[in-house]
């Protein structure tokens, strides 16, 4: 998602920050910008698209001697990638970076207004730099240091923040919770940056601070008082893979990070927020309609289940590419959900245009703002997930159905089905299942030596019932992108209805057997499988006796936290067993991250 650059020193500052820019590339953004502080002269500059962009705008200007320096690629979240809604925000003598959300920004923005604070852009950064000069003005100490503490205190939600002010023009103030920040001192200075990549060459020494980490730095050895400085890797591939040998694997890893960005701001105590979307808009709605394709498709059949049960709202999961061409009957009660993580499938954006055709409203559920499939929806939930890079798709599933699970309880609280217990039980439930997602590496060191028995056979059923069947598809569909090994997806009561005719001992079987779930059912059915001698390995909490292998998670309060640790060990599964197989895990044969052709 976003990143963050600064640096501190008598080195061409520009080049410095422009550089560092590039390194962070890789996570996806859509706009950039810098600003260098010297010989007391604050100079900005922003441009939307590539970091090309930017270096073409400032190409005149030099920035020699010492002084200091912020950069920042912004992936939209709140409000347009614009040039205005870029990061550095300006007050009047200072200028912020941030990644993360501000939830309570709203509240500051208003109160700043009162005392006669001009606003420019969307964001939530932009109150950050606002607040800091309003404390400035009762700075009794006058480093800006208590103004800047006070500015943070007031702050709720994840942030990595870098500030620099004409008043103190040898500093960067710096504040983290919840999103990286990482500060490194070399010989020509100081450097700050959001991950490993943008450091290398400048400097080996670093410090990963800690959250609640708040302070500042000049030139003056700061650095040497911080605590657990350690020496930095000088691979860069490594670095931007975070030490993962895969993107997919490092995608897999961050799932509990970028679910907290999924509800952050939008799901509190008191209630739902939709971002961008007013009430009314879900007025007169009887019946949801959802469309996709591949993992969107699943996160969609997953969604059917949680609205059908919470909202109590009538829900149709349809394929893309099949509902374009079949005629459907569309209702203008009916609301038309599109579900993509590029916004750019091309099937999805057509059977979007025949909807909107029908006088459906429309609602896309997508993770890059300002797609073709966002800017031709009527109203859009960001899915937040930052850039996903590898070809299989897991993050991003993950944040989609969390966001059709937000979308449910919205819906569910609109339509008075939900009492306060009950809501305040499910916004504890989308805790504990983001939770579930953090990776167990014991569990996954077991998943890495239990992969090697599942590299043959003649195919894979991957069985579950009710919300767990679109997971079992999901499952089945990761493998055979990354393996190339034959894997189904079934309800597992259909199993007898044809498929059980194919069991044998090269048979595998993975059942999603959840404690609080039809669990006495799905337990039946396996049964029925070990009894004609499949070879079967269950993923639940529970000792199962008939099965060959169990992969045992913790036991959760409900079953979407089973869901959520689930989805992790069937992503993991699916890796290792490609790993050894010695494929491309990141960019399987045939496969594309995009499908912009029919
Ligand atoms: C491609 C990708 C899949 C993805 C599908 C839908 O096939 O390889 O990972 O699920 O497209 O893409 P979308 O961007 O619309 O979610």
């Amino acid at each position: 998602m976003c990143g963050i650059v600064g640096y501190i020193g008598k080195k061409e500052k520009k080049e410095i920050l422009l550089k560092g820019l590039k390194e962070l590339e890789y996570r996806g953004y859509d706009s950039a910008g810098i600003t260098v502080l010297s010989d007391g002269e604050l100079k900005t500059f922003k441009a939307v698209g590539r970091i090309c962009n930017l270096e073409n705008k400032c190409a005149d200007f030099i920035s020699e001697g010492f002084g200091v320096g912020i950069g920042h690629t912004r992936w939209a979240t709140h409000g347009k990638p614009t040039e205005v809604n870029a990061h550095p925000h300006i007050a009047d003598f200072s200028n912020v970076i941030h990644n993360g959300i501000i939830e309570n920004y709203q509240e500051i923005k208003k109160l700043l207004e009162q005392k006669g604070h001009q606003f420019l852009s969307q964001t939530d950064t932009e109150v950050i730099v606002h607040l800091f000069e309003e404390y400035l003005k009762d700075d009794a100490e006058n480093n800006g240091f208590e103004a800047f503490k006070k500015t943070i205190f007031c702050l709720k939600g994840a942030y990595a923040i870098l500030l620099v002010s004409k008043k103190y023009p040898d500093r960067i103030f710096y504040a983290k919770n919840g999103s990286p920040l990482i500060v490194g001192k070399g010989q020509t200075g100081i450097f700050f940056a959001s991950s490993d990549a943008p450091l290398i060459g400048y400097t080996d020494k670093v410090v990963y601070l800690e959250d609640g980490a708040i302070g500042y730095m000049d030139d003056n050895g700061q650095f040497d008082l911080l605590k657990n400085i350690k020496s930095l890797e000088q691979n860069r591939a490594f670095a931007q893979k975070e030490g993962f040998r895969y993107f997919m694997e490092k995608e897999i890893y961050e799932q509990h990070k970028v679910l907290l960005e999924t509800v952050m701001g939008r799901v509190s105590e008191e209630g739902i927020y939709l971002e961008s979307i007013e009430d009314r808009f879900f007025e007169g709605i009887d019946e949801i309609t959802i469309c996709a394709c591949g993992t969107s498709y699943h996160a969609g059949m997953s969604g059917k289940y949680l609205l059908e049960r919470i909202a109590k709202i009538k829900t149709n999961v349809v394929i893309a590419s099949e509902f374009r061409y079949s005629e459907p009957i569309m209702r203008e009660k009916e609301l038309f959900v599109v579900i993509s993580q590029s916004g750019e499938t091309a099937d999805t954006l057509e059977a979007l245009k025949l909807a909107k055709k029908a006088h459906l409203k429309t609602l896309a559920i997508c993770n890059v703002d300002n797609s073709s499939i966002v800017r031709e929806s009527d109203a859009v939930i960001l899915t937040r997930a930052g850039i996903e890079k590898g070809v299989a798709s897991t993050k991003a599933f993950a944040t989609q159905v969390m966001v059709l699970w937000i979308l449910s309880v919205y819906m569910g609280r609109h339509k008075k089905i939900l009492d306060n217990q009950c809501f305040k039980n499910q916004v504890e439930s989308m805790i504990a299942a983001i939770r579930a997602t953090e990776v167990d590496v014991k569990l996954h060191e077991r998943l890495k030596r239990l992969s090697k028995r599942y590299l043959h056979g003649h195919g894979f059923f991957f069985i579950g019932r009710d919300i767990f069947y679109p997971l079992a598809l999901e499952g089945a569909l990761k493998l055979k992108e990354i393996s190339y090994l034959h894997a189904e997806g079934y309800p597992s009561g259909e199993m007898k209805h044809g498929p059980i005719a194919l069991v044998d001992s090269l048979l595998f079987t993975v059942a999603l057997m959840p404690r609080h779930l039809l669990y006495e059912k799905i337990k039946s059915n396996v049964e029925e499988l070990a009894a004609r001698d499949a070879t079967i390995c269950t993923i639940g909490s529970e000792i199962f006796e008939s099965a060959d292998d169990m992969i045992i998670i913790k036991e959760g309060a409900d079953y979407m936290e089973e869901f959520f640790s689930m989805m992790v060990v069937l992503q993991l599964l699916a890796l290792e067993v490609a790993i050894r197989l010695g494929n491309d895990v990141d960019m399987p044969r045939n496969l594309a991250k995009s499908v912009t052709v029919e």
